[in-house]
């Protein structure tokens, strides 16, 4: 598969089968996040964290639920642009089913300021594009860990059992996709754009 052919297919997938990832197919997604640039390759500010317990997962969506109940308004507001998105009531998983969520930790740290966020996001990126390749669906989960932001007071976070001064950052699922993904168009103007000469 060639990059626009993987770009074609790649998708945000939010409906999976039972079916469980093999430990081969995790070793390789792991190894793909393994290979994400990481600004002054400090690797070691990152951890992963594959989670398979459904319990678990859904013990950290407390943050989600009571968040949906108390600013229901400002999450619609959020997505109230975008026409697909308008109609899509929240799930009563957020995990849309995916038999694996990985979680993306960072050492908290002060030094570059915001380096965290981009850091987490090439790992998940690079297990989202290799999920693509494998044939694999993977969506980002970042409403567990946001809702959790805003209400420590119902976050879980220590069932992850991170090493000190780690806190998850994103999260991506990844699984078998109940239906095959169509062959995406690929928009050329979506994003706005100046030109300086
Ligand atoms: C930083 C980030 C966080 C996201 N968080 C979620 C999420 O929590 N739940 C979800 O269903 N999709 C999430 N998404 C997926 C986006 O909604 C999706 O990428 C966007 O709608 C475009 O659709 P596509 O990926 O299918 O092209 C996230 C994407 C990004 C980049």
């Amino acid at each position: 598969m060639n990059f626009d052919q993987l770009l074609e297919r790649r998708y945000s997938c939010r409906s999976y089968t039972e079916t469980p990832l093999s430990e081969a197919e995790i070793k390789e997604l792991i190894a793909a996040a393994n290979c994400a640039p990481v600004g002054s390759a400090r690797y070691m500010d990152l951890h992963l964290t594959v989670v398979q317990d459904k319990e678990l997962l859904m013990k950290l969506t407390e943050a989600l639920f009571i968040r949906v109940e108390q600013k229901k308004k400002e999450m619609e507001a959020i997505v109230e642009t975008v026409e697909s998105q308008k109609a899509a009531p929240m799930p009563r998983d957020p995990y849309y089913g995916a038999p694996v969520m990985i979680f993306i930790s960072h050492k908290k740290q002060d030094l570059q300021p915001g380096i965290e966020w981009c850091n987490v996001m090439n790992v998940a990126m690079f297990i989202h594009l290799k999920a693509t390749e494998m044939g694999l669906g993977s969506c980002f989960a970042w409403g567990v860990l946001e809702s959790e932001r805003m209400f420590p007071e119902y976050s879980h976070n220590e069932l992850l059992n991170l090493p000190e001064g780690f806190e998850p950052l994103i999260g991506i699922l990844v699984g078998h996709p109940k239906e095959e993904g169509k062959r995406r168009n690929l928009p050329v103007d979506r994003l706005g754009i100046n030109y300086l000469p």
